[in-house]
């Protein structure tokens, strides 16, 4: 039997306490998982399934979470439909061949997620059998992952992206078509190896004019979300930067929308209305002082409390340089907090 309070949470029912992951909670921050990375490139940690699942692992044990994600990377996948991928040390993640034209588009393929990303099952049938908490399986939003690809890395203006959106739009279709039959394939796949859970990470559809992201995305995230409803598990749509298109995202068909700090919860609650709502302590907010921190949390459970269902996390990943003490501190209090 696995705690399911998390699971239970994101479907709106009663809980005894608030449950707690963390974007991004394994990673960097982590001492136990720079050791790990010490030894193996990112890439090869992504893809030894013995190694992805003890560092998955790490942050449950040490903390405490009520939910563990799979220690993957969004872009795995475009690296399967044939785009080389590297993680270059300081730089992030680089597609050294983007694709700009048709012709790159014919380059790219519908992988067989048991096939060609059989590490990333192997993974979580692995996890599923030594967990105590529920599995977050997960993939990038269509756009999101788009952008990658399009820009041939991380980007701040996304110059190549609009470039092709609104001067080739057909073209920027069929690449969301194609990224979003890939990734559709890829959350079944995950949701047969047995991941309780799943979340869409759109961390750039904030970069996008709502009009703009109606037209070009929200269609194939719908789609995507439709495609999962016969697994039977919860779904959760973070849009990164997203108060501006929380309607879209209440319409998605997501049973739980992930909301970044920006965003006052209070109002958003009200917004979603019989949605469930993840969310939302500023990353960097895990730096104040103690009590600081305390009557932030409290601030969050408190304009939680009319939530048909609430899972605390932080509005974005955890930065790599946090103490990990304070989110320590920040989980047990949610935990103690949220009991009373
Ligand atoms: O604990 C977890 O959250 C699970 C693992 C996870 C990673 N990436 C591991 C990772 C998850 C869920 C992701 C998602 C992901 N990857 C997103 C969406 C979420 C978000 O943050 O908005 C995006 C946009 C990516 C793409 C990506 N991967 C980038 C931009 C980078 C570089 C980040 C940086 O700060 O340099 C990565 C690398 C990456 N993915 C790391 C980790 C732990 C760091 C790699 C390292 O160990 O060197």
């Amino acid at each position: 039997m696995i705690n399911d309070t998390f699971l239970k949470a994101c479907r709106g029912e009663k809980t005894q306490y608030t449950p707690v992951w963390v974007m991004r909670q394994a990673g960097r921050y982590l001492p136990e998982y720079q050791k790990v990375r010490g030894q193996v490139s990112f890439l090869e940690l992504c893809k030894t399934p013995e190694l992805c699942v003890e560092v998955t692992l790490q942050p449950i044990t040490r903390f405490g979470m009520d939910a563990a994600i799979l220690f993957s990377d969004i872009l795995v996948l475009m690296e399967s439909m044939g785009a080389s991928l590297e993680f270059s040390e300081g730089v992030g993640p680089v597609f050294p061949t983007p694709i700009r034209s048709a012709k790159d588009l014919q380059s790219l393929g519908i992988p067989d997620p048991e096939q060609d990303l059989r590490y990333v099952m192997d993974t979580i049938r692995l996890l599923v059998r030594e967990l105590k908490v529920p599995l977050i399986g997960f993939a990038g939003a269509p756009f999101t992952c788009l952008t990658y690809l399009v820009e041939g890395g991380s980007s701040k203006v996304f110059w190549e992206t609009k470039k092709m959106m609104y001067t080739a739009p057909t073209l920027f279709h069929a690449l969301m078509e194609k990224i979003t039959a890939a990734t559709i394939l890829y959350l079944q796949a995950q949701a047969r190896a047995g991941v309780h859970a799943i979340q869409l990470f759109d961390s750039w559809a904030g970069v996008l004019a709502p009009c703009d992201y109606e037209q070009f995305v929200f269609p194939y995230v719908q789609k995507i979300f439709s495609s999962l409803k016969e697994e039977d598990l919860p779904t959760i749509y973070f849009a990164n930067n997203g108060a501006t298109l929380l309607d879209y995202a209440t319409r998605s068909g997501a049973d739980v929308i992930g909301l970044d700090w920006r965003i006052n919860l209070g109002d958003a609650i009200k917004r979603v209305g019989h949605k469930a709502v993840q969310g939302n302590l500023d990353p960097f907010a895990l730096l104040l002082p103690e009590e600081a921190l305390k009557t932030r949390i409290a601030q969050i459970l408190e304009a939680a409390r009319n939530a048909h269902g609430h899972i605390f996390n932080l509005g974005h990943g955890i930065h790599q340089y946090t103490p990990p003490e304070q989110l320590k501190l920040a989980v047990d209090y949610v935990h103690e907090l949220s009991a009373e």
